[in-house]
């Protein structure tokens, strides 16, 4: 993994009002409170996860100074060493990711340094810490993170051991699945050399969408994925990834929300443009004759394999290709 590249695609997607520190991650409370994730790619030191205050536009330490103050030889396991993704549960508490690698790209501090974090915003204080240790690697780079509130599931992503997590929020116990499954690792030439697995799950929580940074959306049912837990059979990858599903051959991509309707939006970072894409109307996408509808992204002509300059040329194309799979009937409206 190259971590200097993911600086300059991930860039593309920084927030607007903040220029001097690259902004990793976003996310609002109900009542409108911002956090940022300052990420320390080049190993500088400064604050990392922070409350941002729109009337005054400065940063303020989250949820103090001492979380992030991490320096060399401190305990791993009680301080930011290197924060990737935060954002606000269905909880309403906030969660922050820590790969548990010094500026991001470091040794992983096996086991303590790579964690999930619960942070109550009302007592700005941390309040539950999700060691990873046992299902990370030295090989791993924890991401990012979903939550589905029925099952109450955690879906944490590993970007360098690639494969995704299942986290039960009550008991802490982790599951690894999918690892370095086509569907986590890469369906095609990435044009970011980052390697950033994101992954949603729409709010009828009865699928998990997830791609990786260089494109190609696959979906599996959070049951199949919860039942990992008790079903020992599921743990076997070539059994688990029958129940993969390809789902849009989507653009390399820096981020994506989903919205109340289900609605995906995907960050195209080549064309610097967002795609949305709508699971109720899979005809956009995978049609009942088993067509795969795929915008052209022109991915030998991005920043990855252009020394950072976009050779990309519009207006792009649709294409579309059979695949012999139509949409699920349980997912139409
Ligand atoms: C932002 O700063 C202003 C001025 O100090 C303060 O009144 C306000 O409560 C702050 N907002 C947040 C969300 O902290
Ligand atoms: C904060 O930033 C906004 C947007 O750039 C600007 O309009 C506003 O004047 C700034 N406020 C302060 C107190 O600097
Ligand atoms: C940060 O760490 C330095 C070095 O260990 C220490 O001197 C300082 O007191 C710490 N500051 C906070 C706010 O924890
Ligand atoms: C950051 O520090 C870690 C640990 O010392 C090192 O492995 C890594 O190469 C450094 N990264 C950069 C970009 O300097
Ligand atoms: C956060 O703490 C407050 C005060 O103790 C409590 O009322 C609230 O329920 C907590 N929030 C969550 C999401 O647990
Ligand atoms: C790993 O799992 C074991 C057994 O459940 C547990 O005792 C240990 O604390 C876990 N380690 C980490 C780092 O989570
Ligand atoms: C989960 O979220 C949905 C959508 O916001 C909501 O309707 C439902 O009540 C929530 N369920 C639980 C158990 O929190
Ligand atoms: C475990 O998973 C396998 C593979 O999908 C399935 O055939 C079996 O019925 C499952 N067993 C239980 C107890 O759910
Ligand atoms: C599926 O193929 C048939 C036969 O070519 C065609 O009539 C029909 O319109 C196609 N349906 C879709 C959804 O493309
Ligand atoms: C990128 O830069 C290297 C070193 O200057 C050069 O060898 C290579 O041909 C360049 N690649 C492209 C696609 O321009």
């Amino acid at each position: 993994m190259h971590f200097a590249s993911l600086a300059a695609i991930c860039a593309a997607v920084s927030a607007p009002f903040l220029s001097t520190r690259l902004v990793n991650g976003i996310s609002l409370t109900p009542e409108g409170r911002v956090f940022l994730v300052f990420q320390r790619v080049d190993n500088s030191t400064g604050l990392t996860i922070v409350e941002y205050n729109r009337t005054t536009n400065t940063s303020t330490a989250y949820p103090n100074a001492v979380w992030n103050n991490y320096t060399s030889g401190a305990d791993p396991g009680s301080n930011f060493v290197g924060a990737n993704a935060q954002r606000i549960g269905p909880d309403g508490n906030l969660y922050v990711v820590d790969t548990g690698q010094v500026g991001g790209s470091g040794p992983v501090l096996l086991p303590y340094g790579p964690k999930l974090l619960q942070i109550n915003v009302t007592t700005n204080t941390v309040t539950r810490i999700y060691p990873m240790g046992n299902a990370t690697s030295s090989s791993s780079h924890l991401d990012d993170v979903r939550f589905h509130n029925v099952t109450g599931k955690a879906y944490p992503t590993d970007a360098g051991y690639p494969g995704l997590i299942v986290l039960n929020l009550a008991s802490g116990d982790t599951r690894r699945a999918l690892s370095n499954d086509l569907s986590t690792r890469e369906y095609m030439p990435a044009s970011a050399t980052c390697y950033t697995p994101w992954l949603e799950v729409l709010p009828d929580g009865q699928w998990l969408y997830y791609e990786p940074s260089s494109g190609g959306m696959s979906r599996i049912e959070t049951k199949w994925l919860d039942g990992a837990f008790y079903n020992s059979t599921l743990n076997d990858n070539s059994i688990l990834d029958r129940y993969v599903q390809p789902f849009a051959h989507t653009p390399s991509t820096g981020d994506t929300a989903i919205d109340a309707q289900g609605n995906v939006y995907n960050s195209d970072i080549d064309s610097q443009r967002v795609v949305k894409i709508n699971p109720n109307v899979d005809a956009m996408w995978i049609d009942r004759n088993g067509t795969l509808w795929m915008p052209a992204n022109q991915l030998n002509r991005g920043t990855g394999y252009n020394n950072g300059t976009s050779r990309i040329v519009k207006p792009l194309d649709i294409f579309t290709i059979h695949i012999g799979i139509g949409p699920s009937p349980i997912n139409h409206a």
